[in-house]
């Protein structure tokens, strides 16, 4: 059967934080979770567009100012907040000029994955349900993780090539989140999936003239927003779903259409290389996770 957001169950009761919320895929999953009663935090750095957004949703929303590329804006967010059911990991840049965080993270990187790694290990105890991390077909665009130069000091920055290594390093931390919670005997779950591709702002801030027209042909010849915020929506609700299992569209080149099990790269597989991701992650950001490491073994992934 295909998964529509009509079969999301009642959300009354529950609490959700998206990150990003105010953007292309995050107004999608904000306003449908609203209207299914959840209260929904919106985790966004522009507090004015995610009031203007909230006051013209129906719905319990939350607005509270989050910038990922700031360690102490993480923490600060994270300080205010109480319990929560689900962490939607949304937020995201694409292939922007070189810039850095605020502290010294390569920008895409550290938004996309160090700010929601940091993000998630700070809320983990308070998360009753699940996390959701968005990645990207774009994961499997390259072929080696350079687990020592991830902040791009050594070698050429490349655009395109730093959001693949961010999305790879999404995809890679929500496999060995749901490895070490499984491990620890811990009911919550996490869940990696991706959207295809779609007309959202992402596509735009390359900084060159490109972004005129970047997200007008991407409208030609992806889906629609709604069709991507599916994947998400899905795993962040879905009683059912596999946390095993990468989720994203299944039709022409996993670009479009109904969620299912969606192909990941051997890399992203690779389980002694996401346990070096998560000691350099854990390192550079200063967060230590309330679970115990594991040993290398079996990791059950149907994709
Ligand atoms: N659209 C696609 O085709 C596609 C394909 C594959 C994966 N994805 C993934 O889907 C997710 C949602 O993207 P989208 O398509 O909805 O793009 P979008 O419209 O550009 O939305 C991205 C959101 O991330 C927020 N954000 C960026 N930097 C941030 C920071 N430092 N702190 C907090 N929030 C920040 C943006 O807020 P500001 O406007 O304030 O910067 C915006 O609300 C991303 O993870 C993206 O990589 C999208």
């Amino acid at each position: 059967m295909t998964w529509t957001p009509d079969l999301i169950p009642d959300q009354q009761g529950r609490t959700f934080v998206v990150t990003g919320a105010y953007g292309g895929l995050g107004q999608v999953v904000t306003s449908t979770l609203a209207a299914r009663g959840a209260t929904v935090v919106m985790a966004c750095r522009d507090l004015d567009r995610a009031r203007a957004f909230a006051q013209n949703t129906d719905g319990d929303i939350v607005v509270e100012r989050l910038d990922l590329a700031d360690l102490e804006s993480v923490r600060q967010f994270a300080d205010r907040l109480g319990e929560l059911d689900v962490l939607i990991n949304n937020a995201g840049l694409m292939n922007i000029p070189f810039a850095r965080t605020a502290d010294g993270f390569e920008m895409q990187f550290g938004v996309n994955h160090l700010g929601h790694f940091a993000l998630t290990g700070l809320l983990l105890d308070r998360i009753a349900d699940r996390v959701v991390s968005v990645s990207s077909i774009s994961h499997k665009w390259i072929r080696a993780l350079y687990i020592d130069d991830l902040q791009f000091e050594r070698r050429r920055y490349s655009r395109s090539g730093a959001y693949a290594q961010s999305k790879l390093a999404t995809l890679m931390f929500a496999r060995e989140l749901q490895h070490r919670l499984d491990r620890a005997g811990s009911p919550t779950r996490s869940y990696a999936v991706h959207p295809g591709v779609a007309p959202t702002g992402l596509v735009a801030r390359t900084g060159t003239p490109l972004d005129l027209v970047a997200e007008p042909f991407i409208g030609l010849v992806g889906q629609s927003r709604a069709s991507a915020a599916r994947s998400l929506l899905f795993a962040a609700t879905d009683r059912d779903a596999d946390p095993a299992t990468y989720w994203g569209p299944t039709r022409l080149l996993h670009t479009r259409g109904p969620v299912a099990a969606t192909p990941s790269s051997s890399l992203s597989r690779d389980h002694a290389l996401r346990q070096r991701l998560w000691e350099e992650s854990e390192r550079a950001t200063g967060i230590s996770y309330p679970i115990a490491p594991t040993a290398t073994g079996t990791v059950h992934e149907a994709h």
